[in-house]
C-alpha cells in the first residue's frame, strides 16, 4: 500500500508533533500523506531544523517553543511528544496549565513507565487527556531527514492507558496511528516496560557494548577490517541515537537489569560449555535459537506480506475444470511424524528421520520436545537428527507447552507426560481448545495421573509430575488411535504390563515404531500391551508419503476426466487404507505398484486414473480405516451417480471441526443434496446427469480445518464457476505445499 493509498480515516483535528526526529516526523508525514489531519505543526528546539521540516514537507509549519501554538488549538487536536524519554517531562510542564480543554497528549517514548511517572510529577495525577504510547518502528537512523511516510504501515502501536484514561481519547489515538497504517494494540505499563527491556532494550545494550569492546579493548587494532556480514548484521543497532539509548537505560532500569542478569546467566553457561567441550549442550542452544529465529523470520516475512498484522488469513479460490495429471510425491505421514520426535527423543543414541513432514503440527511436537531439552536438528528436506536422551531424559520445560492445531500431539503428549517427574501444561489453538481431551484424560487418571482439563474436560491439560504410574487393562470406548497411543506411552513409565483393546483396527504406527525401537509390544488382535520399565534404542526412519494427503489427489484424479497420477512412496499400512477401498468400491480406477516394506511399514506407488463413480453403502468397517479422509470422500460421493451412505463415523464431530456439519454445509452451498445424520452423511451423487459441472460456484467456509479446505479445492474440478474457500490458512498443519502441487497437478487453484 502507498501513503497516497491509504484511506483517510484517522481524522484527528490538527497534529502537534514536538521533537522533530524520525519517529515525530515520520507521523508527521504519514499523517499528511493519508489527509488524516488538518494540519501539521512541529516543534523543534533549534530554528534550523523547524526551517528543514517545512522544506522537507514533514511539516506544514514549524516554532520552537510550544507555547506559541498551544493558545490556537482546540478540542479534538493531538499533541504528540516525541522527544527522548527523559526529556518528556519537560514537555509535560510547558504543557500544564496552557492545554486547552479535549486536546489529547500522546507521546513515542520506549519507556512507559517513566512517562507515567513524569505525568504524576507535572500532574500531580496522571490526566485523563494522557495516552501513553509506543511505535515499535524506527531504525537506526535519527533526525528529520530520515522520516519517512511509510514507516508505521503494518508495524504495531503499544497503548498503555491507565483505568483512568477516557476513552475518546484512546479511540482518537487509535484511529490517528491507524490512519498511518499501523496496528493499535493494548497492554499494562508494566507488561510493556518488561517486554520491551527484553526483546529491544537488551539488544541494544549487548550491540552497544559489542562494538565498543571491539572497538576499544580489542587487542588487534585493525579489527574492523576483518568484520564481515556477520558483524554488521548483528550491531546495526549500535548506529542508533546514544542520547535516545541513555535515556531509556536509565528510565527502565529495573526491567533492563533483570533482562541483562539472565542474559549474563546463559552466556556463563555457553562460556562453560565451550570451555569444558560440551557439544551436547552447544547443540542445544543453538538449535533452539535457529527454530525461534526461522520462525521469527517468517512471522516477518508474513508480516510484510500482508502489510498488515491482522491475523493471517488465507482464502483460496478454485476456478473450475481442469484434470489432474503426473507424477507427484506428497509430504510425509502426519502420524509418523509425530512418532517419529517423540520416540526419537526418549531413545538412547541418535535417531535419523527422513521423510519428515514439515507441517506445523508436526513442528509442534517438535518444538515441544525442543522445550524440554531434547538437541533436535533440522528439519531440512525432511531429515530430522534426534539426540535421544532416554526415556527418563526429559526436562521441565521452560512455560506452557503449545501445540497449536494438533490433537495429536496434545493427546499424545499427555500419555508421555503423565509419567515425568516434573509438571506440564498442554495448550493449543483456538480449534484444539474446543477439542475433547477427557478420551486420555480418564485413563491417564485411572492409571494415577494427576491430570486436570479446562470445563467438559477441554485444554489445557495442566499434568502433575512424580506420579508413580500403575498399568491398566485399558479397553477403549471408542476407536481411537490417539487414545490407544497415550495410554501404550503412558504404559512406558508404568508398573507392569499395560494393555489396551479397541473396539475396530485403528492405526498402528505407535506400535509399530515402538516396535522398530527395539521396544517389545505384544499384539493379539484388538489388544495391544507393554511392559513398562524398557529401553528404546534409536534407529532410523523413512517417512512414507501421508495416504490422508494422497487422497485428495486419489480423488481429484477418479473425478476429473482425462486424469491419470501417480502418487510416489505412499503409507498402505492396513490400519490407514480405507480410502483406497472405499474409492475402489465406489468404482475408481486406483492400482498399487512396487508394493514393498519400508521400515516396518507396507509402501506402495498410487496410480489413479479418471473412472466415472457410483454411490455406496461406505461399510462401517472401513471407517477408522479411512477416518481423516472422509470430507474428501464426500466430494467424490458428490460425483458420483446414485446415493452414498456413511454410518458409524461419529467420531468425525469431533475433528478439527465438525466435519459431518461443515462438509454437508458446504455441498449444500455448491448445489449438492447432502443431510446430515447423528453419525454420518447421505449424499446424492449427481455424477449421472449429462452436465460435467457437479458443484455450482460460491463461497465456503473450511472452519480453518484443513481437511475441509483441500476438499473443496479438489471440488472445483468439477464445478462450473469458482469455489471461494475461506480460513484455509491451517492446511499447513498437514499439507503446507499442497497449492504448489495442486497447481503442478493442472488444479487452477489460486492462494490469495
Ligand atoms: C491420529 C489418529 C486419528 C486421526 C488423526 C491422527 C494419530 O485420530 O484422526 O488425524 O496420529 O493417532 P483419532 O485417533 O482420534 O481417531
Amino acid at each position: 500500500m502507498d501513503a497516497a493509498g491509504r484511506k483517510a480515516s484517522g481524522q484527528i483535528g490538527r497534529l502537534v508533533v514536538v521533537g522533530l526526529g524520525l519517529i515525530g516526523g515520520s507521523l508527521a508525514l504519514g499523517l499528511k500523506a493519508a489527509s488524516g489531519c488538518r494540519e501539521v505543526i512541529g516543534v523543534a528546539r533549534r530554528q534550523q531544523t523547524c526551517e528543514q521540516a517545512v522544506a522537507l514537507g514533514v511539516v506544514d509549519r514549524a516554532v520552537t517553543e510550544i507555547a506559541q501554538v498551544l493558545p490556537e488549538l482546540e478540542a479534538g487536536d493531538v499533541v504528540f511528544v516525541a522527544v527522548p524519554t527523559l526529556s518528556v517531562e519537560s514537555v509535560f510542564a510547558q504543557l500544564k496549565d496552557q492545554l486547552p480543554a479535549g486536546v489529547t497528549v500522546t507521546d513515542g517514548a520506549s519507556v512507559k513507565g517513566s512517562v507515567i511517572a513524569a505525568a504524576e510529577n507535572v500532574w500531580g495525577e496522571v490526566p485523563e487527556f494522557l495516552v501513553p504510547g509506543h511505535p515499535i518502528a524506527g531504525s537506526e537512523q535519527s533526525g528529520v531527514t530520515a522520516a519517512r511516510d511509510d514507516l508505521y504501515i503494518a508495524h504495531r502501536i503499544i497503548l498503555t492507558p491507565l483505568e483512568n484514561t477516557a476513552s475518546e481519547y484512546v479511540q482518537r489515538i487509535e484511529r490517528m496511528w491507524q490512519a498511518v497504517g499501523a496496528e493499535v494494540l493494548s497492554m499494562p505499563v508494566v507488561e510493556h516496560d518488561e517486554v520491551l527491556a527484553a526483546t529491544s532494550h537488551l539488544p541494544h545494550v549487548i550491540a552497544f557494548g559489542l562494538v565498543d569492546t571491539l572497538a576499544h579493548d580489542a587487542e588487534n587494532e585493525n579489527i574492523f577490517r576483518y568484520a564481515a556480514g556477520g558483524f554488521r548484521d548483528f550491531t546495526r543497532i549500535a548506529s542508533s541515537d546514544p542520547v535516545m539509548w541513555r535515556d531509556i537505560m536509565l528510565a527502565n532500569r529495573d526491567a533492563i537489569l533483570k533482562s541483562i542478569d539472565l542474559y549474563t546467566s546463559n552466556l556463563g553457561s555457553l562460556r562453560s560449555a565451550i570451555a569444558s567441550g560440551d557439544s551436547e549442550h552447544l547443540m542445544g542452544v543453538f538449535t533452539r535459537a535457529k527454530a525461534a529465529r526461522d520462525h521469527f523470520t517468517k512471522m516477518l516475512a508474513k508480516k510484510a506480506y500482508t502489510e498488515t498484522m491482522e491475523a493471517k488469513e488465507v482464502t483460496f479460490v478454485a476456478q473450475p475444470g481442469g484434470a489432474v495429471n503426473g507424477d507427484l510425491r506428497v509430504p510425509g505421514d502426519k502420524s509418523m511424524s509425530h512418532r517419529s520426535i517423540m520416540l526419537g527423543s526418549l531413545a538412547e543414541g541418535v535417531t535419523e528421520v527422513e521423510g519428515f513432514l514439515e507441517g506445523e503440527d508436526a513442528l509442534a511436537t517438535l518444538q515441544s520436545f525442543r522445550d524440554m531439552g531434547v538437541v533436535i536438528e533440522g528439519p531440512v528436506n525432511g531429515r530430522v537428527t534426534i539426540h535421544g536422551v532416554g526415556v527418563h531424559g526429559l526436562q521441565a520445560p521452560p512455560g506452557p507447552l503449545y501445540v497449536g492445531n494438533s490433537g495429536t500431539s496434545m493427546r499424545l503428549l499427555a500419555g508421555l507426560l503423565a509419567g515425568q517427574q516434573f509438571d506440564t501444561v498442554l495448550t493449543g489453538d483456538e480449534s484444539l481448545t474446543k477439542r475433547p481431551m477427557n478420551r486420555v484424560a480418564n485413563p491417564l487418571r485411572e492409571m494415577g495421573a494427576v491430570v486436570e482439563t479446562a470445563e467438559e474436560g477441554r485444554p489445557p491439560l495442566k499434568i502433575r509430575g512424580g506420579s508413580a504410574l500403575k498399568a491398566i487393562d485399558y479397553t477403549l470406548p471408542m476407536a481411537s488411535a490417539q487414545v490407544k497411543s497415550c495410554v501404550l506411552l503412558a504404559g512406558l513409565y508404568a508398573d507392569g504390563e499395560t494393555s489396551t483393546t479397541e473396539p475396530a483396527p485403528t492405526r498402528d504406527h505407535t506400535e509399530r515404531m515402538l516396535s522398530g525401537f527395539g521396544y517389545d509390544v505384544r499384539r493379539d488382535g484388538p489388544r495391544a500391551s507393554l511392559q513398562g520399565g524398557g529401553k528404546l534404542a534409536a534407529c532410523h526412519i523413512d517417512v512414507p508419503a501421508d495416504i490422508s494427503s494422497a487422497t485428495f489427489f486419489m480423488v481429484a484424479a477418479s473425478i476429473a476426466p482425462g486424469s491419470d497420477v501417480l502418487l510416489r512412496h505412499v503409507g498402505i499400512n492396513p490400519t490407514r487404507d480405507g480410502a483406497i477401498n472405499i474409492l475402489r468400491a465406489m468404482g475408481a480406477d486406483i492400482t498399487l505398484e512396487n508394493t514393498r516394506e519400508v521400515g516396518g511399514e507396507p509402501v506402495a506407488d498410487i496410480r489413479v486414473r479418471y473412472a466415472p463413480l457410483k454411490g455406496i453403502k461406505i461399510p462401517e468397517d472401513q471407517v477408522p480405516l479411512a477416518i481423516d479422509e472422509f470430507p474428501a470422500i464426500f466430494v467424490a460421493a458428490s460425483c458420483a451417480e446414485g446415493e452414498t451412505v456413511l454410518t458409524g463415523a461419529e467420531e468425525l464431530r469431533v475433528k478439527e471441526s465438525d466435519r459431518i456439519q461443515a462438509m454437508a454445509d458446504g455441498l449444500k452451498v455448491l448445489g449438492v443434496d447432502a443431510e446430515p445424520t447423528r453419525d454420518g452423511i447421505v449424499i446424492q451423487g449427481k455424477g449421472g446427469s449429462d452436465q460435467p459441472a457437479v458443484f455450482g460456484g460460491g463461497e465456503v467456509d473450511s472452519l480453518g480445518d484443513h481437511r475441509i479446505a483441500m476438499s473443496f479445492a479438489v471440488a472445483a474440478l468439477r464445478a462450473g464457476a469458482d469455489i471461494r474457500i475461506k480460513h484455509c490458512a491451517n492446511v499447513a498443519t498437514s499439507f503446507p505445499n499442497f497449492a504448489e502441487l495442486a497447481q503442478g497437478a493442472g488444479m487452477n487453484l489460486e492462494v490469495r
